[in-house]
C-alpha cells in the first residue's frame, strides 16, 4: 500500500506521543502535522496538565478538544516541544515560520528541553534554503531589510493575505527570502538577528531539533 502525505502527518504525529511527558505541560507548534499530533495528544489528555500553543490556530484546536492551554509565562521549563518544520538537515537545523509562528515557536523552543520535529520525508535537505525562508520583521523596517537580503544574493518580499500585508499573532509583518544556500545555519542565524527590525528569522539553529521523527513510505524514520 503507499501513504499519502497526510498518511506520513498522521504517522509522525502519533508517533510523537511516546515523547510526551506524562503530568506535566507538553509545547505544541503550529501546522498540519502538529495537527495531527494535537488530535493524538487528545487522547491521552486525562495523563497531561495541558499544553503551552504557538498560535492561536493551535490554541484553539486544543482547546476544542479539552486540552487546557497555559501562557508560557505560567510554566518554567518544559520537557518537550513538538512541532514540524518546513524544512530540517540531518543535524537537525531547520527553516521554520511557513505557517507564520515562528517568534512563538522560537520562544517556546527555547524554554524546551527537548525539541522532537515531525515531518514527512519531503521536509528533508541537504542544505536550508529551498522553502523561502520567513523572517518576521517590525513593518518600519521591512524594506531595508529587503534591500539587506537583496545585498546577500537573495530575493525577497513581503508576505501578503488577500493583497494585504500578512499580519503575525504578534502584530508584525512577514518577510519570505528566496535563493539562499544556508551552509552555516549557527552563523546565519547569529548574523540576520542582530539587524534591526528583525523579531526572529526563521533559521532554527540554536533552537534546533533534537530528535526528528520523519515519515517515510517505510515508516517512521528517528533521526538523533
Ligand atoms: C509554522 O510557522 C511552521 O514553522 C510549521 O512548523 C511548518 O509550516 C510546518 O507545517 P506543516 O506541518 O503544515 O508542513
Amino acid at each position: 500500500s503507499t501513504l499519502s502525505q497526510d498518511d506520513l502527518k498522521t504517522l509522525v504525529g502519533h508517533a510523537a506521543l511516546k515523547y510526551v511527558v506524562l503530568g506535566e505541560v507538553v509545547g505544541v507548534g503550529t501546522g498540519s502535522t502538529v495537527n495531527k499530533f494535537i488530535d493524538a495528544l487528545a487522547t491521552i489528555k486525562e495523563q497531561i496538565k495541558g499544553a503551552v500553543s504557538s498560535s492561536n490556530a493551535s490554541t484553539e484546536r486544543l482547546k476544542a478538544l479539552g486540552i487546557p492551554v497555559f501562557d508560557s509565562n505560567e510554566v518554567d521549563e518544559l520537557a518537550v516541544y513538538i512541532d514540524g518544520a518546513d524544512e530540517i538537515d540531518r543535524q537537525g537545523f531547520m527553516i521554520k515560520g511557513g505557517g507564520a509562528a515562528l517568534t512563538r515557536e522560537k520562544i517556546i523552543a527555547s524554554q524546551s528541553k527537548q525539541f522532537v520535529c515531525i515531518a514527512d520525508e519531503s521536509k528533508l535537505v541537504t542544505t536550508l534554503g529551498r522553502f523561502p525562508l520567513p523572517v518576521e520583521v517590525i513593518p518600519m523596517a521591512a524594506q531595508r531589510i529587503i534591500r539587506q537580503f537583496r545585498a546577500m544574493g537573495g530575493e525577497a518580499q513581503i508576505r501578503l493575505r488577500d493583497g494585504q500585508p500578512l499580519v503575525t499573532d504578534n502584530g508584525q509583518h512577514i518577510v519570505d527570502v528566496t535563493g539562499l544556500q544556508i551552509t552555516d545555519p549557527l552563523k546565519f542565524e547569529t548574523q540576520v538577528s542582530q539587524w534591526p527590525g528583525v523579531v526572529t528569522v526563521g533559521v532554527f539553529a540554536f533552537q534546533k531539533a533534537h530528535v526528528c521523527l520523519l515519515g517515510t513510505a517505510q515508516g517512521v524514520q528517528t533521526l538523533t
